[in-house]
C-alpha cells in the first residue's frame, strides 16, 4: 500500500504563523490556564466547549452503539407509529425493561428520542430521519463491520485489509471479482448503495441543469438508482450504464420494474481492462473515484475523456475532504470517518476537490469547476469539459 500524496492537507503557513501556533500550544498546555479560563466569563465557554469535545471523542463508540441498538430493535419505526411507554416497548422488543430503560434514556440524551406525556417515549429530532429513510438505518447497520475491523485501531493500521469490510467489497481487492465472487456479494453492496444513494441523487438533481444533454453514461452505476431517478426527472434523456456484469443484471431489473427499460442501454465491463462506450455527451461518476487508488482513477478519467465527444461533460460527485476548507461547523469531522472507511474497504482514499480537479486536468479536461451544493456531507460535485479547441 503506497502512502497517498496528502499535500493539500497541510496548510501553507508563514514562519510567524507557525511560531504563533507553537506558542498557543504551549499556552494551552499550562495547567494554570484551565483554572483561570473557568473563572473568566470571556473564556469559560471555550474551555467548556473543548472539554465537551474531548468527552464526545472518548464516548463516541457508546453513541454509535446506542444508535445501532435503536436501529436493531426497530425503535424509530415503532415510535413513528405512536409514542409508547417503557413496558410497551419492552413487550415489543423482548428486552427487559430495566436494561431497555438505559438505551431509551441514552437515546433521549442523544436527541434520537424524546420524553412525551404519560411517561412515553417518542421520536426526537434526530430520530425522525431514521424512521423515514431506509438508507440511514442500512448504513448504521453496515458501519458495524467497520467498527469491528477497527476494534484495535493500531492493529488495524498494520493489517487494514483483513477484515469484514474488505470482504464486503469484492472489487476493491480483486480485479477479476466479477468472474470469481458469488452474485450475492454484488447484490449485497449494490442494495446498500441504492438505499444510501437517495441523498446524493437529491444533491445532484438539485444542483445541475441536465436540459442541454441528450445521452448520459453513468459509470459505476450500481443498481442504477441515480440513473433511473434522472430518467424520471429528465424525460428527454437516454441512459447508458457501465458497471461489472453481475451488478448490471440488478440495474436491468430495476429499470424494468420502473417501466424505463426502453431508455436504457447496459454496457457491462470492467473499467480496468475495457474501454468505455462512446455516444454519451455527459458522463457521471458518482461515488466511484474514492474507492480506487490514484493510478486507477487517473486511468478511469482518461477513459472517460476518450469516450466523450468534443465539448462533452464529466460530472463527478462523491464525498470529498472538507477539513482543508477550514469549516468550523463540525463538517470536517466526517473526513475522519471516510479516511478509515476507505482504508478498511481497499486502496481508495478521500480526496480534496482540488486533488480531483488536478487529476481531471491531467486527463485532458478543461473548464473545470466545482458546483456549489447544499449538503457537501453527502457529496461534492465537480464538472469538467472536453476541450473544443484543437491541441
Ligand atoms: C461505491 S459503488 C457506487 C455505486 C453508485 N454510483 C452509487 O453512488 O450508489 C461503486 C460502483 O463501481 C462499480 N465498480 C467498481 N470497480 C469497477 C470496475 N473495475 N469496473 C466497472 N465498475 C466497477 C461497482 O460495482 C459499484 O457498483
Amino acid at each position: 500500500m503506497n502512502a497517498a500524496p496528502f499535500a493539500d492537507s497541510f496548510m501553507k503557513l508563514s514562519t510567524w504563523h507557525n511560531w504563533l501556533l507553537h506558542g498557543l500550544e504551549r499556552l494551552y498546555a499550562n495547567p494554570k490556564l484551565y483554572q483561570w479560563s473557568l473563572t473568566n466569563p470571556f473564556t469559560r465557554w471555550i474551555t467548556k466547549r473543548r472539554t465537551q469535545q474531548i468527552f464526545d471523542l472518548m464516548s463516541g463508540f457508546v453513541y454509535s452503539q446506542v444508535l445501532l441498538g435503536c436501529v436493531r430493535l426497530d425503535l424509530f419505526k415503532m415510535l413513528y407509529q405512536r409514542p409508547l411507554d417503557l413496558e410497551q416497548i419492552s413487550r415489543q422488543t423482548k428486552v427487559p425493561p430495566e436494561t431497555l430503560q438505559r438505551l431509551l434514556l441514552s437515546a433521549v440524551a442523544l436527541g434520537l428520542l424524546e420524553h412525551r406525556s404519560q411517561q412515553r417515549f417518542g421520536l426526537g429530532a434526530l430520530g425522525v430521519p431514521l424512521a423515514i429513510h431506509e438508507g440511514i438505518g442500512a448504513m448504521v447497520e453496515h458501519n458495524h463491520l467497520l467498527y469491528q475491523d477497527m476494534q484495535d485501531p493500531v492493529a488495524f493500521l498494520n493489517n487494514a485489509w483483513r477484515g469484514g469490510m474488505a470482504d464486503y467489497w469484492p472489487y476493491a481487492h480483486d480485479e477479476q471479482a466479477s468472474e470469481r465472487a458469488a452474485q450475492d456479494k454484488f447484490s449485497r453492496y449494490s442494495d446498500l448503495m441504492a438505499s444510501s444513494q437517495e441523498f446524493v441523487v437529491q444533491e445532484i438533481l438539485g444542483s445541475y441543469y441536465f436540459e442541454e444533454h441528450r445521452c448520459v453514461l453513468d459509470v459505476g452505476a450500481g443498481k442504477g438508482r441515480f440513473a433511473s431517478e434522472l430518467a424520471l426527472y429528465a424525460p428527454h434523456l437516454k441512459l447508458k450504464l457501465f458497471d461489472l456484469p453481475p451488478v448490471l443484471e440488478l440495474a436491468k431489473a430495476n429499470f424494468q420494474s420502473k417501466g424505463l427499460i426502453d431508455r436504457l442501454t447496459v454496457c457491462p465491463g470492467n473499467f480496468l481492462h475495457d474501454p468505455l462506450p462512446p455516444g454519451a455527451d455527459l458522463v457521471t461518476l458518482v461515488r466511484v473515484a474514492h474507492d480506487h487508488p490514484d493510478d486507477v482513477v487517473q486511468l478511469l478519467l482518461q477513459k472517460i475523456h476518450d469516450a466523450l465527444p468534443v465539448g462533452g461533460t464529466l460530472l463527478l460527485a462523491e464525498p470529498m475532504a472538507q477539513s482543508h476548507a477550514g469549516g468550523s461547523d463540525g463538517a470536517a469531522q466526517t473526513d475522519a470517518y471516510f479516511h478509515f472507511y476507505l482504508l478498511a474497504m481497499g486502496a481508495g482514499r478521500l480526496r480534496t476537490p482540488d486533488e480531483l480537479m488536478r487529476m481531471m486536468r491531467q486527463a485532458g479536461f478543461g473548464s473545470i469547476e466545482q458546483v456549489p451544493n447544499n449538503m457537501p456531507i453527502h457529496a461534492q460535485i465537480l464538472l469538467g469539459r472536453k476541450h473544443k479547441c484543437l491541441p
